[in-house]
């Protein structure tokens, strides 16, 4: 008596005896296997490049006025995206999905976000925005994001107003928690 085993195996070689038997089966198995090929062999290439991305170096602490601001759009030598939130700005480069170019936040690149964030628009103004007309629930708002900005994202310094001095950074002044290794970078003065 013939076992499940043995009913599975003969089935599976008249199959096989079919497949081999006819040439154009062969060349669609052939073709069927080619794709499978291309198919792992792509998700391999894609899963090698994607840690390949270097992290950038790290700015230096700064503060920016927006002319400077807008230099990180993402489209620089080093791709490097900052945005603002609330007075502040913050490497997103680490986010360059949503805030480089062709992202869907790519508005807000090089650009204060606090006002499309609070009015839920992705649009962003080139000039200083110093946002005295937001709503107390807007504002609120744009604490919350800040809030989320500094926890996901490196702080690098205020956004200045139109002729506000930017503050020295340089003698291990330390700014609250935003000081660990910002004077790794520095070279050693006097
Ligand atoms: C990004 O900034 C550069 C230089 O300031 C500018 O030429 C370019 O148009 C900007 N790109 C976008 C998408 O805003
Ligand atoms: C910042 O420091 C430099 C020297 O390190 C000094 O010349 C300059 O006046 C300082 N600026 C401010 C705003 O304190």
């Amino acid at each position: 008596m013939e076992t499940k085993d043995e009913e599975v195996a003969a089935f599976i070689s008249r199959i096989f005896n079919e497949i081999v038997s006819s040439p154009l089966n062969l060349a669609l198995l052939g073709a069927i296997g080619y794709v499978a090929y291309k198919i792992v062999a792509t998700q391999m290439e894609e899963r090698k490049v994607k840690p390949e991305e270097p992290p950038l170096p790290k700015l230096r602490k700064q503060d920016m006025t927006m002319e400077q601001l807008k230099q990180y759009n993402g489209t620089g030598p080093e791709g490097r995206v900052l945005v603002a939130v609330n007075g502040k700005v913050f490497d997103v480069t680490k986010g360059k999905r949503f805030y480089g170019p062709g992202g869907p936040y790519a508005a807000f690149a090089g650009r204060d976000a606090s006002r499309g964030l609070a009015t839920f628009s992705v649009a962003a103004s080139e000039e200083f925005d110093d946002l005295s007309d937001l709503t107390p629930v807007q504002k609120e708002s744009v604490k919350e994001w800040e809030t989320q900005f500094t926890e996901k994202y490196e702080y690098i310094g205020r956004l200045l107003r139109p002729g506000e001095l930017s503050r020295n950074y340089s003698d291990g002044e330390t700014e609250g928690e935003s000081s660990e290794e910002e004077d790794v970078s520095r070279p050693k003065a006097e």
